[in-house]
């Protein structure tokens, strides 16, 4: 089969050169958006009078004939036919003769395969989206839960203060929350159709790329022809959203995995989520959150291969481009089911809170507490840290908590204490008070909670085009 380009040419291509050459292994799942995407351009090459409504209506005929075709398993893809896009032209052609030949008027490959890249991220970007809601809500469902259950908050990992579980929760809400909104922005930028900037130039014919842009479904065509066959941006942007979620999922994963581990064992995840030894009978690994944990490591090389591939790329379209598809494929295909894989994890699993509070009296999580406290008696913040240092240092030689300094002790700790300036030192009492905004307070929390929800419900029914 000659190439739809070989016309100068005298010689085909070598076998090898064919294989590398070809992206139809991995871009024919673009099929359904070049399809789309090539209805819309021969209605608008009709409207224009650039062929005839017979003719448009054959093609468009032909092209949802050839959709249910690769739909029902009977097309085989081959590296003869290069791409996609040459793959269902040619079929066309095979299907009209002449009359196929007149679809690619007025465009080229350069728009065609950024057209089908951008209607396929945008597609993709709305599934993603709402798993990332159905992950807010989890959080959201976990976070009342527990909002007002005790555990320990860490810094350097190593005891701080108390925190609640559903102060923690919400943490993570907030960077999802952001990703949700990394995401829209980027949908919003690559909203702009370049069908019609043509090999790079635009063109000699009187097409309507308004119209094009409008029935595909974009805010509009984009300003630049050059720019519109030469831009990844929209790859860059989304593929830098992921990562930055991916490693959001991943800094979740890990405390999971500690959070299971023997040595902590603050929660149980569940069975449906582990995996077996093929040796140890006891164990329960908890491979889900190890995996989602390592999957960043994909999605970053998938961004960094996409900055080197555009790097020094010289207008307007080259062959590098072509590399663009298999790691945005992979990148959706990743965090897509990341996120549903935390979020089912999230629902199922639950805080073992007696666990947890085995370790309250360690580490002195109060310490900060009573600092403020002395602070509330008119101590200048420095000096009251300093003298609960002196009782921690104390209490190290003791082996003892702060409740069991003795009475006589404190005016040897510091000539200023003593044992009445101390405040209520129950954790909870600790946590309660933290009512100062964004703070750890369950009251607090719960307001995070509404409006966290608030933002949900909001967000959850806005459409895109
Ligand atoms: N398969 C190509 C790609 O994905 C399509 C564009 C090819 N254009 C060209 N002039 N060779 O980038």
């Amino acid at each position: 089969m000659a190439n739809l380009w070989s016309g100068r040419f005298e010689k085909g291509m070598d076998e090898i050169v064919e294989k590398f050459n070809a992206s139809i292994t991995f871009d024919n799942r673009l099929y359904a958006c070049d399809i789309r995407g090539s209805i819309a351009h021969v209605r608008m090459l009709a409207r224009q009078g650039i062929v005839t409504e017979d003719e448009s209506t054959q093609i468009i005929g032909a092209l949802e004939k050839i959709k249910e075709e690769i739909e029902s398993g009977n097309v085989a893809f081959s590296v003869k036919q290069e791409d996609i896009h040459m793959a269902v032209e040619g079929i066309l052609i095979d299907m009209l003769g002449n009359t196929g030949k007149k679809l690619h008027t007025a465009r080229s490959r350069n728009d065609q395969c950024q057209v089908d890249g951008r209607m396929y991220l945008k597609e993709e970007i709305l599934v993603i989206r709402n798993n990332l809601i159905k992950l807010e809500e989890a959080l959201l469902g976990k976070a009342e839960k527990y909002a007002d259950k005790i555990t320990v908050g860490f810094t350097h990992m190593q005891h701080a203060q108390p925190i609640t579980l559903g102060f923690y929760l919400m943490a993570y809400f907030q960077m999802f929350r952001r990703d949700i909104q990394r995401l829209e922005d980027a949908y919003e930028r690559m909203n702009y159709c370049p069908l019609g900037s043509c090999a790079l130039a635009g063109t000699t014919l009187p097409i309507d790329r308004h119209m094009t842009a409008k029935e595909l479904g974009f805010t509009a065509p984009t300003e630049n022809a050059m720019d519109g066959v030469s831009d990844r941006d929209y790859i860059l942007e989304f593929l830098s959203a992921a990562s930055i979620s991916m490693m959001h999922i991943s800094r979740m994963a890990e405390e999971f995995v500690w959070w299971n581990s023997q040595e902590f064992s603050y929660i149980a995840i569940d069975d449906s989520f582990c995996t077996g030894s093929s040796i140890m009978p006891q164990k329960k690994n908890p491979d889900m959150a190890e995996l989602l944990r390592g999957k960043v490591g994909r999605v970053y090389g998938d961004m960094v291969q996409m900055f080197t591939v555009m790097k020094g790329t010289p207008l307007a379209y080259n062959k590098d481009f072509q590399e663009d598809k298999e790691g945005m494929f992979d990148a959706v295909d990743t965090w897509r089911d990341s996120l549903a894989i935390l979020a089912g994890m999230i629902e199922k699993t639950e805080f073992r809170l007696d666990m947890i509070e085995k370790q309250f009296n360690r580490g002195f999580l109060n310490a900060t507490d009573i600092a403020e406290h002395f602070v509330k008696l008119g101590f200048p913040f420095r000096q009251a840290h300093e003298v609960v240092g002196k009782m921690v240092k104390y209490c190290e030689h003791h082996n003892c908590d702060f409740d069991a300094i003795k009475k006589d002790d404190f005016k040897t700790i510091d000539p200023w204490l003593s044992a009445d300036k101390l405040p209520d030192l129950s954790i909870r009492a600790c946590v309660e008070a933290r009512t100062s905004f964004g703070g750890t307070a369950p009251s607090e929390v719960r307001r995070q909670i509404f409006e966290g929800q608030k933002w949900i419900d909001g967000i959850k029914n806005k459409r895109y085009c």
